[in-house]
């Protein structure tokens, strides 16, 4: 049956379906990110964040859960043009050290875009009256407003370390 979107519920339940495809695309993500980054300040925080994307994903299955709806099959094309601009980075052959700043700046840029959406959705949760749902949702709010904080900070003494000692950086 093809999507309909002639309510605010209707944009909810787009919306909502459009983070279970993101966080699902992001597991993959951060699981690549982990291998990739050399050094363990770096691998430390995407793989704390790894492990609760992989809770979010089944938050975010509770909250359809307690609507009685199942997930739309949307395609979210941010999370394809962020991996392919990670890609076309990697084909710069960028040193371990740079492309270890770039993913976990790229991590934070996702964590962001995330904020912003649980944002929306936690407040439209509660606008509808959907408690459970809306507590759900500030609980993964809260995981990516931590993430942000730890992944940035990660990414800032990493990119100091290569400002400050360019030739270990070469
Ligand atoms: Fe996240």
């Amino acid at each position: 049956m093809p999507i309909q979107m002639h309510s605010a519920q209707d944009l909810f339940a787009y919306q909502l379906s459009c983070m279970y495809v993101f966080e699902q695309q992001n597991v993959q993500t951060l699981e690549r990110l982990s291998e990739e980054v050399t050094s363990e300040a770096a691998r430390g925080p995407i793989q704390h964040h790894l492990e609760e994307t992989r809770e979010q994903v089944g938050m975010l299955e509770q909250c359809f859960q307690a609507l009685d709806q199942e997930p739309q099959k949307v395609t979210v094309h941010a999370a394809q043009g962020l991996t392919q601009d990670h890609d076309a980075f990697v084909k710069l052959k960028p040193d371990p050290e740079l492309l270890t700043v770039y993913d976990l700046e790229a991590a934070a840029k996702v964590e962001h875009l995330e904020v912003a959406a649980y944002r929306g959705l936690a407040d439209k949760a509660s606008t509808m009256g959907q408690k459970e749902v809306a507590r759900l949702l500030r609980e993964i709010l809260k995981q990516e407003e931590d993430a942000v904080r730890e992944l940035e900070a990660a990414a800032k003494e990493l990119a100091r370390q290569a400002i400050k000692e360019p030739a270990l950086a070469s």
